[in-house]
């Protein structure tokens, strides 16, 4: 049973920012079905931003909101046939009980009273650059409505992007979104935990074929599921030694050999939302002391970046925390040595760290792993900034933390062999990575389920 009261509200939060823009009406649909091969599809997952809306995730729908509250959804009709082959539809008729909107109809009739919906209307929103062929369909829709302008019919004048406004609602999560948060980071801990413990206990009784990635993956799979989590968020990381100095590599088959490190980067989703948890631990439970001494720094980095997550702070002040911590770390273990590189202030001025250190701290978390809203303040002015690369752009300043927010703190170090750089460290790759909700004076860890402290790991692998 839908909840409906939350997407009522959200409705008309929408309604709202309609209005105080002069008015017009909303258009969105979900995402479409996507063919894996000849007639299979890739599971179903919903748009994140219609679902947002609706609490929906029948494919082939749409959503219509009017400055006036009202709303419309399009859903796929009752059909018996398909039923039997492919579950139960929802329907138009049952749809106004079940998600509390004004009015439904079939998806058949879309094109027929779209134009209807948009007729008189000031002006049209809709999500841009999205949904590939939706602006075409719009602009089809808006023609027919100035076909029949001489009969006086109004066309919408403007056109909005209607994820400026669904961004902002989402960058700030409700109660019921931090509920699932903390239930989907509860799961996601849990199955790290499973993984860390198999890594451990395969290795000590031995296994066919050696310890595989894939063996530890399937026991992340598991947990998720077991636990009601509908996917994984993202395709799971699971990298044995070298491989977790590939940023993006996926969970493969490579051997899990006694003395690699072990990074593991997945997170289920459960309900429509995201967790995203990154640790990294020796396959046979005890860390090298080269692994220990990197390992450390991470962890002292995160523990930095945790410590100016709050309200007020910056959502870059994080990652400058940690980086400072990362940097010094690399000039005390010589990847950087000090006589070359100076101290952290010269290593930040020269960019060395990124050979290291090549990503940002984090990211907003939510429906999404890598979640929509802003990154600067809106209401802020442009300045002249030097970016990341060294260019001259003009850029607001970056966004201020309030409760609510939900981000990813996630430094590491990441030793790929090279000339100059001490070979006990090389292959060497971890990350360690929770998700942190701004809470009105700090931040709570949802994902702390599963111990980042290497002496808690390594007890943890021991049992
Ligand atoms: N798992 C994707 C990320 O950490 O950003
Ligand atoms: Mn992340
Ligand atoms: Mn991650």
């Amino acid at each position: 049973m839908i909840n409906n009261r939350i997407y009522e509200k959200r409705r008309a939060a929408v309604a709202r920012a309609l209005k105080a823009a002069g008015g017009g009406i909303a258009l969105l649909p979900t995402a479409p079905e996507v063919p894996r091969n000849r007639d299979s599809d890739f599971p179903y997952r919903h748009d994140s931003y219609f679902y947002y809306l609706t609490g929906f995730s029948e494919a082939g729908a749409w959503l219509a909101i009017e400055a006036s509250g009202k709303s419309t959804l399009f859903c796929r009709p009752k059909d018996l046939e398909r039923e039997i082959w492919d579950g139960i539809r929802l329907g138009p008729k049952a749809a106004p009980a079940a998600l509390g909107v004004s009015q439904a109809f079939s998806v058949e009739a879309l094109e027929k009273t779209m134009p209807q919906l948009l007729t008189n209307q000031p002006a049209v929103w809709f999500p841009f650059a999205t949904h590939k062929g939706l602006e075409t369909q719009v602009d089809g829709w808006l023609n027919q409505v100035r076909a029949r302008v001489r009969f006086g019919a109004e066309c919408p004048g403007s056109q909005h992007d209607l994820c400026k406004v669904l961004d902002e609602m989402r960058l700030v999560k409700d109660s019921h979104e931090v509920a699932i948060l903390r239930r989907a980071g509860k799961i996601s801990a849990g199955a790290h935990v499973r993984a860390m413990q198999t890594s451990a206990a395969l290795l000590r009784d031995g296994v066919k074929g050696g310890l595989r990635e894939y063996h530890l993956e399937a026991e992340l799979l598991h947990e998720f599921r077991r636990h009601g989590s509908q996917f994984p968020a993202y395709g799971s990381i699971v990298a044995a030694g070298a491989n977790a100095c590939v940023l993006h590599y996926r969970a493969g088959d490579a051997e899990l050999k006694d003395g690699d490190l072990c990074l593991i980067d997945a997170g289920c989703e459960l309900d429509g939302y995201a967790s995203d948890i990154t640790r990294t631990f020796p396959a046979n439970g005890k860390f090298t002391p080269a692994q220990r001494t990197l390992y450390d720094i991470v962890l002292a980095a995160q523990k930095a970046a945790i410590a100016v997550t709050r309200p007020g702070k910056r959502f870059t002040d994080p990652h400058d925390a940690a980086t400072r911590v990362l940097i010094q770390g690399m000039l005390d273990t010589g990847l950087l040595p000090k006589a070359k590189h100076g101290k952290v202030d010269d290593v930040l001025e020269s960019g060395a760290y990124r050979q290291f250190y090549m990503h940002r701290t984090g990211h907003w978390m939510g429906m999404d792993v890598h979640d929509c809203g802003d990154y600067t303040e809106p209401r802020s002015k442009a300045t002249l900034q030097t970016d990341a690369l060294g260019l001259q752009v003009m850029r607001k300043p970056s966004r201020i933390l309030r409760a609510g927010m939900v981000l990813t703190i996630e430094p590491g170090i990441y030793v790929r062999p090279a000339k100059g750089v001490p070979k006990e460290f090389w292959n060497i790759g971890i990350r360690i990575e929770d998700d942190a909700l701004v809470t009105a004076k700090g931040c709570e860890l949802l994902t702390r389920g599963v111990p980042v402290d290497a002496d808690e790991i390594e007890a943890l692998m021991r049992d």
